[in-house]
């Protein structure tokens, strides 16, 4: 038995569906479901009497307490988080809450239940947390990539919030020896990602005929990791990583926006042409510039691969496809999530009109 935070989320979710394949051992899913959350994702578990769900907070300590008591995992697995940069700068509150507040009382828990347990199990315990590149700032073009040893520079409420929790994950294990493991991860990709984020939302306003918002000039980069890949780099963390280590994980494939804009919009000329005969990328438009934002992500990834044999399956062609396939093959779910919350959130960030560009 594990248990998974934030297991209703984009990658929470691909986590559980490819821990329960591989696997096998039952999980014990904790999510507040925000808007971000969304049950759907695990709609092939419905029968799976090996996935529990529990609908609560991570910052509900009585609340996890008891999970942990009645349940008695040999590890956490922590993904839940406010995840998305943009909300983070209209809102900080909530970004503050969970992801400082939520992952301090869940320490909390983890260590008094890692206290009590009898010493074999309390050998084997984990606690792993799931962070983000973004602690580390932005690079310039000629900078080495991120490794584990790159010094913290955050610079969105985001990411602060992600560095302040991994700084008290990290304290857990050197003040209470709590056997902790934290990843930093790159910008995932793929199947039950919420369209607020790059590729979701390029792929779905490109079907819908409006116009595909690119920040600034587009040429800011990110390295891309296919959520499959990172899902079993996840997994072997877990089995084999050293407490008190972080891990970085990444795809090896640093593009720009616009360069994975064109991607994406190639793809669907060649799966789902347009009705208008034009080809997608006449829909892109320039929008005004995230205030404060990051303009190179990379993640140096040989430490994982060095230690754990990890390196991903995926090139950037290869998930990219998979997921623009993805989205085509799944209307119903496009069809759920996307419901009044999110036409909400696109006209605060995008202006009145939902997708019109400045
Ligand atoms: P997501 O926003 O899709 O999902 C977050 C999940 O957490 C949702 O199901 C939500 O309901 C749940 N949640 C939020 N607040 C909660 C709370 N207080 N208690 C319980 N559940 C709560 O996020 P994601 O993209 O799946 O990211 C998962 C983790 O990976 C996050 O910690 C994020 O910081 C990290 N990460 C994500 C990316 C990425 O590209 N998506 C990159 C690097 C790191
Ligand atoms: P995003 O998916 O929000 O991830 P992050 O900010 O965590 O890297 O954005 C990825 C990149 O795409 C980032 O440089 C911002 C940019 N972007 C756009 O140009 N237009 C958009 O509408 C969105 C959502 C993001």
């Amino acid at each position: 038995m594990i248990l998974v935070t934030g297991g209703a989320g984009f990658i929470g979710s691909n986590f559980i569906l490819d821990w329960l394949a591989a696997e096998g051992s039952p999980v014990v899913n904790l999510d507040k479901l925000t808007y971000a959350g969304n049950l759907h994702n695990l709609a092939a578990l419905q029968n799976d009497a090996r996935h529990i769900f529990a609908h609560g907070d991570i910052g509900d300590g009585e609340l996890v307490g008891r999970l942990l008591r009645e349940h008695r995992p040999r590890a956490i697995v922590h993904f839940a988080a406010e995840s998305h940069v943009d909300r983070s700068i209209h809102g900080p509150a909530d970004f503050i809450r969970t992801n400082i507040d939520g992952t301090f009382r869940l320490l909390e828990e983890a260590r008094a239940y890692w206290g009590g347990l009898p010493s074999a199990e309390r050998e084997a315990f984990r606690f792993l947390h799931v962070s983000t590149d973004e602690v580390y700032g932005s690079l310039e073009p000629d900078d080495p990539p991120f490794s584990e040893t790159t010094a913290y520079a955050p610079n969105s409420p985001y990411s602060a919030s992600k560095a302040a929790s991994d700084h008290l994950v990290r304290a857990y294990h050197h003040t209470y020896g709590l056997p902790v493991l934290t990843t930093n991860c790159s910008n995932n990709y793929g199947a039950f990602q919420f369209p607020e984020k790059l590729i979701p939302l390029i792929i779905l306003n490109a079907l819908n005929g409006k116009p595909l918002p690119v920040y600034g000039d587009g040429l800011n980069i990110r390295d891309w990791l296919y959520v499959g890949d990172h899902c079993t780099a996840i997994r072997e963390v877990l089995q084999r990583g050293r407490c008190g280590e972080t891990y970085n994980i990444g795809g090896w494939n640093e593009k720009t926006n616009l360069d994975v804009i064109h991607t994406v919009c190639a793809i669907l000329d060649e799966l789902q042409p347009a009705a208008t005969g034009q080809p997608y990328a006449a829909l892109i438009g320039y929008v005004k510039d995230r205030p404060g934002h990051d303009r190179r992500y990379a993640i140096d990834a040989r430490k994982i691969e060095r230690e754990l044999g990890w390196k991903p399956q995926e090139t950037f062609d290869s998930g990219i496809r998979k997921t623009v396939r993805w989205y085509l093959d799944n209307a119903a779910w496009i069809h759920n999530v996307t419901s009044g919350a999110y036409r909400d959130w696109v006209s605060k960030q995008y202006g009145a009109e939902p997708g019109a560009v400045s």
